[in-house]
């Protein structure tokens, strides 16, 4: 499969370690994250259904989703606790010039719909 093209996802100096930030890649909607332990991109979509993680918590690695409470590890998409039971598709990360640059999973799955 092709290597994946590194696409602007945010500005480092916009994510201050704690926060997390939505773009859109390829347009796929991505969260960075930047927690004590580093920048992690993965889905902003929920696998349990549809709802926007950025509208969620992020505490240290684990981000909980605002519509049924399923929480993520953000460094590897594991769902820690449900509803959801699929991962989140996790994206490779770079750092360019100050500019996080995100490189999609060609693996991921589609995103679950909006409906
Ligand atoms: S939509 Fe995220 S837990 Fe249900």
């Amino acid at each position: 499969m092709a290597e994946q093209e590194f696409e602007p996802a945010v500005a480092l100096v916009d994510l201050p370690q704690g926060r997390m930030r939505a773009c859109t890649i390829g347009g796929r909607s991505v969260l960075v994250c930047h927690t004590k332990e580093g920048l992690h991109a993965v889905d902003n979509i929920c696998t349990h259904a549809y709802a926007r993680l950025e509208e969620g918590r992020l505490r240290g690695h684990k981000l909980e989703c605002p519509l049924h409470g399923a929480v993520f590890d953000v460094r590897d998409g594991r769902a820690l606790k449900g509803p959801a039971a699929e991962p989140l598709p996790v994206h490779r990360l770079r750092v360019h010039d100050g500019q996080v640059e995100v490189a999609l999973d060609p693996a991921a799955p589609p995103q679950c719909a909006e409906y």
